[in-house]
């Protein structure tokens, strides 16, 4: 059995697979770089590694001797730290969003493919064990065609926006409620194994936060077109007041729905399947895959970073794509870009690239 040297970037995104990975007897931590010192020195606490693996520089921590680097830094650093780490030949698993602009997406799209390194989206909300069911269940057609889905993800962490005690402007006032759409969009193209062709978006104001950048509008909402011709509605907030904080998904099609609650995931949906059934039955919507074992969700959301984990080293280890490659992991961050685009210009249908 090979083993896995793994390098992390990042503290915090880079702690909870950083436990995943140390737990896969396929795998041993070798290396971490967080360019925050006390950052790092927490990050080296918790990996129990020595000095000289731990390192404040991407470009000297790039030097160590890993075959996977995990990037769970800020979106604005993942076209960088990825192009970088498939150039040194490492493979990569990156944090949700791939990217903040079109024109990185397509910059790591053809760096991986020159490198030959494998490259996967770390899109956790793919991995729960509903998303997998429901997958199977629209895969078998007993919903019919899919032709309407919605998804939400309204999470307020004004504080991780703007610093409460000081003022100051985090990255994340510079991303756009839209541009993080892969927890919703990524389930919903998943069951659907579908991708998006056209966006229109809406939402500009900024009554909540009151800054002028694109972090600070109150919420947004995108209308989406699929190659396979259905409709996805989207609704994305990072300001509004509403706790819990809700991950929704629907789906409509041709046989029946199937839906979550709305008080979040995981919860009790309903399934309602027209051949099958005079009314919508109630459904559990689980976040934890109880045939995995009891220490699967030390990675953290039930337990996906550990199905995730195993999904992207088994690819490795067979030589397959990892199932959210480099293009996958566009189809699932470009159509919000574009549909911040839209909001900016006021609501116009523009079509989403496919960078495939
Ligand atoms: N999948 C999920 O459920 C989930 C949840 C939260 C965040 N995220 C994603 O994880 C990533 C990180 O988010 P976060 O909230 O932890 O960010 P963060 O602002 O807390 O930064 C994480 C760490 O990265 C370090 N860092 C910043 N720039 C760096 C650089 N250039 N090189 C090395 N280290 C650097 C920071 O010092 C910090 O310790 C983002 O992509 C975010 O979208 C995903």
């Amino acid at each position: 059995m090979r083993t896995w040297r793994i390098g992390l970037v990042g503290v915090g995104r880079g702690s909870g697979y950083g436990s995943v990975f140390a737990r896969d007897p396929r795998c041993t931590v070798t290396a971490c770089c967080d360019a925050d010192e006390q950052a790092l020195a927490r990050f080296q606490s918790e990996l129990g590694l020595a000095d000289g693996d731990c390192f404040t520089s991407y470009d000297d921590f790039i030097g160590a001797d890993v075959d996977i680097v995990f990037i769970g830094t800020p979106i604005p650093y993942h076209a960088e730290q990825t192009i970088k780490a498939v150039e040194s030949g490492k493979h990569v698993l990156c944090e949700v969003t791939a990217a903040s602009t079109i024109e990185d997406c397509a910059r790591i799209v053809a760096a991986v493919r020159r490198s030959g390194m494998a490259y996967m989206l770390a899109e956790n909300c793919c991995y729960w064990p509903f998303v997998r069911q429901w997958r199977e269940m629209v895969q078998a057609g007993r919903l019919g065609e899919i032709i309407y889905a919605e998804c939400e993800y309204v999470h307020d962490i004004r504080p991780l926006i703007v610093d409460p005690v000081t003022g100051t402007k985090r990255w994340r006032a510079h991303r756009a409620p839209l541009h993080y759409c892969s927890h919703s969009l990524g389930p919903i193209l998943d069951i659907t194994a579908d991708r998006i062709v056209r966006a229109c978006g809406v939402g500009t104001s900024s009554k909540l936060l009151g800054i002028p950048e694109a972090g600070g509008i109150d919420f947004q909402v995108a209308l989406f077109e699929t190659e396979k011709g259905a409709v996805i509605k989207l609704l994305r907030s990072s300001c509004v007041p509403r706790h819990p904080a809700l991950h929704f998904y629907s789906l409509q099609g041709t046989g029946g729905f199937v839906e979550s609650s709305k008080r979040g995931v995981p919860g009790e949906g309903l399934l309602y399947v027209e051949k099958e059934m005079e009314t919508a039955q109630s459904l559990p919507v689980d976040i934890v895959d109880q045939s995995l074992p009891a220490h699967a969700g030390e990675g953290g959301h039930g337990t996906a970073e550990y199905a995730l984990v195993r999904a992207f080293l088994s690819a490795l280890e067979s030589g397959q794509k990892p199932p959210l490659d480099e293009v996958r992991a566009m189809d699932l961050t470009v159509p919000g870009l574009v549909a911040h685009q839209s909001a900016m210009e006021h609501g116009r249908w523009l079509d989403v690239p496919y960078l495939g």
